[in-house]
């Protein structure tokens, strides 16, 4: 039977892949994001419903409730990205204070919210997986912090949502080409370096990381929980 997947921000980049392979293995495919046209146009083409929401707002949220079905089996909290791209340098304390507090709302509460919202709904045996960073482990500011408080909240809800056989991960990726993370941020510098620093000599691609968010949510995955999946061609190894 198909299964019901949520796939947050999935209406481009990695978000986008990881809808579009769950699509084409035939399960029902519900994307969301903030900006309508984009959004519609990509779960257009990978036959996914689109429902506008900001993950971030608990009434967005509610709002989104009503839109999905009454049993969810799998959650990707995709939705994120470094607001920093978006922002100048912050030119007093309550810039920064606004700037700091941005990123973790994009990127750690906006998942917690999503999972509370939806505990009820997840269904037993299902699977929640948060997109982490590299930036977790490695730095990366305000992000790369709310990215590492993203793995370390997935402790207790593992613990949470273990009895109900449902699992809940991070997968980690490193640099991905082919989205729209990087603004016009990447200079052709940054990206040389990004790429040498991997083993396999390549940037990631959003369908590498779906591939890992799939395996997270299969059958052969169930006794696999509270883990970071790391995908970054060997550019932060770990033991
Ligand atoms: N690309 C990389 O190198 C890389 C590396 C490590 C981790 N990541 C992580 O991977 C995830 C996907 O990023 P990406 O590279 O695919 O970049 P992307 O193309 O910018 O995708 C981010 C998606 O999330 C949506 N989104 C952002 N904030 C949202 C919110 N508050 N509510 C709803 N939707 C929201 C965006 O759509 P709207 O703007 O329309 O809302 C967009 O579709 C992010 O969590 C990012 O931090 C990326």
């Amino acid at each position: 039977m198909a299964r019901n997947v949520l796939v947050t921000g999935g209406g481009t980049g990695i978000g986008y892949a990881i809808a579009q392979h769950f699509a084409e293995q035939g399960e029902t495919v519900f994307v969301t994001g903030r900006r309508t046209g984009p959004l519609k146009e990509a779960a257009d083409r990978i036959g996914a419903r689109a429902v506008v929401c900001d993950h971030t707002d608990p009434e967005a949220l509610a709002r989104l409730l009503t839109e999905l079905p009454e049993s969810v089996d799998v959650l990707v909290n995709n939705a994120g990205g470094n607001t920093d791209f978006d922002t100048g340098a912050a030119s007093d304390l309550a810039s920064y204070a606004r700037d700091f507090r941005a990123n973790l709302d994009a990127n750690l509460v906006s998942a917690a919210l999503t999972t509370k919202a939806l505990e009820e709904r997840l269904a037993a045996g299902g699977a929640v997986v948060h997109i982490g960073s590299i930036a977790g482990n490695r730095g990366g500011g305000s992000y790369g912090a709310a990215k590492a408080g993203l793995a370390t909240w997935n402790i207790d809800l593992a613990g949470a949502l273990g009895a109900r056989g449902i699992t809940a991960n991070v997968v980690a990726p490193g640099y991905i080409a082919d989205t729209e993370f990087f603004r016009d941020r990447l200079t052709d510098e940054r990206r040389t370096q990004l790429v040498t620093e991997t083993a396999v000599g390549r940037p990631g691609s959003p369908a590498d990381v779906a591939g890992a968010v799939a395996f997270l949510a299969s059958p052969a995955a169930r006794h696999i929980t509270g883990q970071v999946l790391h995908v970054n061609g060997g550019a932060h190894p770990t033991r």
